[in-house]
């Protein structure tokens, strides 16, 4: 059972801690995809792995600071998630391989999901005929997670991570006058994500087949929630 908790977000910093959480909650995704059949989703090479991604990345966590103004143009923001333990309700060796701070009250913080989030935005990789049923829409209204995870390390103490991040997410559209929530999906493993997108409240505006060479297309699905 989850100890007692409450979620917060805030931005990423450009600490090594930050970006070496999101990296490695980004493997640790993996091995959870295979448990749950979905593997094909996002492959088997550890992203840290693949060529050019960890620089990639770095630079990707750069690019909020770059961008003041992110807020009324398309860059990038990222979030991190953490739950606060209110109480001593973990031991030292639950918090064994997870990524945690202390602030300066002595408060103690553990990040357990991150997300990537752009406004005015939609992925260049989507199909102009799926994002066209997305019309008609104001583009400036719009927010985008263009990726979020939920450490699977954290899964056993803290549940409800994908919803807390979503709400969070939310919010800070709402404070902005975003009046819908964007995101895409994998719909192969018979729609398991979609389904779970489906529960949070997100509908389906157009599914997508990506060709790849000498693979299966990639299949995915265009989601939206009203802010
Ligand atoms: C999607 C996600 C953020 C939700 O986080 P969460 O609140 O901690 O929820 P859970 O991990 O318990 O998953 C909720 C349900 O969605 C399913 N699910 C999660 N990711 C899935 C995926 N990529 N493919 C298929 N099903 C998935 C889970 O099996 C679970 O199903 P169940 O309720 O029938 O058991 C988290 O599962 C995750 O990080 N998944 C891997 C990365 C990913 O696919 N991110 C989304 C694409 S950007």
């Amino acid at each position: 059972m989850s100890p007692p908790h409450h979620f917060s977000l805030r931005a990423a910093s450009l600490t090594e801690s930050d970006s070496s959480f999101i990296i490695s909650a980004f493997d640790a995704s993996l091995p959870y995809l295979e448990t749950i059949g979905s593997l094909a989703q996002w492959g088997s090479t550890p992203f840290s792995q693949r060529p050019g991604w960890v620089e990639e990345t770095q630079q990707q966590l750069q690019e909020p600071k770059r961008n003041h103004i992110a807020d009324m143009t398309n860059s990038l923001r990222v979030f991190v998630l953490e739950a606060e333990l209110v109480e001593q309700g973990i031991g030292r060796k639950d918090m064994e391989g997870l990524h945690s701070r202390v602030d300066d009250d002595g408060r103690r913080f553990v990040l357990v999901g991150f997300a990537f989030v752009r406004g005015n935005w939609f992925p260049g990789y989507l199909p102009a005929v799926t994002v066209a049923q997305a019309w008609p829409l104001q583009v400036e209204d719009c927010l985008y997670i263009e990726v979020m995870v939920s450490d699977a390390r954290t899964k056993d103490l803290f549940r409800g991570v994908g919803a807390a991040l979503i709400q969070e997410v939310r919010d800070y559209g709402r404070a902005r006058g975003k009046k819908i929530l964007y995101l895409d999906g994998w719909a192969g493993n018979e729609r398991k994500l979609v389904r779970y997108y489906e529960r949070q409240g997100f509908h389906e505006v157009a599914g997508f087949s990506l060709p790849r060479s000498q693979k299966e297309p990639w299949v995915g699905s265009l989601m939206r929630l009203t802010i």
